[in-house]
């Protein structure tokens, strides 16, 4: 095994705690990386107006893959009231630096799966097996906002589209708008992820999720770019369901979905919503996948009331450890993982607090590293 060369990015509140949980289980792997830590989160927001300093986005040049650990995302007003004064007023814009980094690394696949482990006690239902696709840099994230609305922006919108006429006369500072942007080849790419993933492990079903009937045109892209990519998986049935039936049904009858794919926005949403189907946020694993690079994160917030503390539950963080081996091509090393987490999960000798139990992080984590 040749040594790998990690991006260490822990970002704040309880992105340390799990981070910490993370390098106990890989040293006890003994996976050989160097790991060369990365500055990101709300310090260097408050200290330096970015979240994402360049230098950062340098040294991810010099790695493989990146493991993220949480970090705390907060509205603009609330983002620009923490600066420190001297940095105040000069113009710096608040935008979430992992939603930058997915961007900027061309991250387009947010793979997220939901697997019920035997035995979790926070189980919605034993079984539970969902793989969520999320596209991951472009929709309704993408970035494109105004407010207050520029004059030339709402007049040529009135222009082109007649909808868009009752808000010209409205003040420009009582107008704030949100951009969804979908192109063919985000849509297309997305599908198709989920779709190899799905011939690849043998997976049923792909179901599309958008809102086609009342988003037309964006909703309307990703259907009809999932009908071309459907027709080369004959294999694969596909489904497209509306996101707000969606969210019911999940709920209703979680076995009927295999593998779901989605926008951004809906795939987060609807990831949350699956998360909480096999024990919540604590379970739920992510990795940001692009052509060259990968970020791998727990889903979760940075819970900052619980920073180190080391309260929260490792396994998320741990999860997304077990991805990045696997995208590593270190499989042998990623089933070892897998499987002494759910171990660890059915004997239940060490929980955290979500669980029911009254371990730290790091004794979960232990407890995990033992099992190996
Ligand atoms: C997620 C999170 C992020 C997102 C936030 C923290 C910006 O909710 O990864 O699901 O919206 O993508
Ligand atoms: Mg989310």
């Amino acid at each position: 095994m040749s040594e790998h060369r990690i991006a260490w990015l822990p970002g704040d509140g309880v992105g340390n705690d799990v981070m910490d949980c993370a390098r106990l289980v890989l040293d006890a792997l003994n996976f050989e990386a160097k790991y060369v830590k990365g500055d990101i989160g709300w310090e260097f927001w408050k200290h330096e107006g970015n979240a994402l300093p360049d230098r950062t986005l340098d040294m991810l040049k010099t790695t493989e893959c990146a493991l993220f650990g949480a970090i705390t995302s907060k509205p603009r007003d609330e983002a620009a009231e923490e600066l420190d004064p001297e940095i105040r007023d000069k113009g710096y814009v608040y935008f979430s630096p992992i939603v930058r980094l997915r961007q900027e690394k061309s991250l387009h696949t947010n793979m997220r799966p939901c697997k019920a482990y035997p035995g979790n006690p926070l189980n919605y239902k034993e079984g539970i097996d969902l793989v969520i696709f999320r596209e991951n840099t472009e929709g309704l994230y993408v970035g494109v906002e105004f407010h207050p609305m520029p004059d030339e922006v709402i007049e040529t919108l009135a222009k082109y589209q007649p909808k868009a006429k009752r808000f010209l006369d409205i003040p420009r500072n009582d107008v704030a708008m949100s951009s969804r942007i979908m192109t063919r080849a985000g849509c297309t790419n997305i599908v198709e992820k989920a779709f190899e993933f799905a011939r690849k492990y043998g997976r049923k079903s792909v179901t599309v999720v958008d809102k086609p009937n009342v988003l037309r045109e964006t909703g309307g892209m990703m259907i009809r770019s999932a009908r071309e990519v459907a027709k080369n998986y004959p294999e694969i049935n596909m489904w497209e369901t509306n996101i707000d039936a969606q969210a019911m049904w999940l709920l209703k009858n979680p076995f009927d979905y295999d593998i779901l794919v989605a926008e951004n926005m809906f795939g987060d949403i609807l990831s949350d919503l699956a998360a909480q189907l096999v024990g919540g946020l604590g379970f739920a694993a992510s990795g940001n996948i692009g052509d060259n690079y990968a970020v791998f994160e727990p889903t979760h917030g940075s819970a900052p009331k619980y920073a180190g503390q080391y309260k929260v539950n490792p396994i998320a963080m741990l999860l997304s450890t077990r991805l990045m081996l696997d995208w590593l091509g270190e499989y042998e090393l990623a089933t070892k993982l897998e499987a002494s987490i759910a171990k660890t999960i059915a004997e239940g000798k060490s929980r955290t607090y979500d669980m029911g139990g009254s371990n730290t992080s790091l004794e979960v984590a232990e407890e995990i590293a033992r099992n190996l």
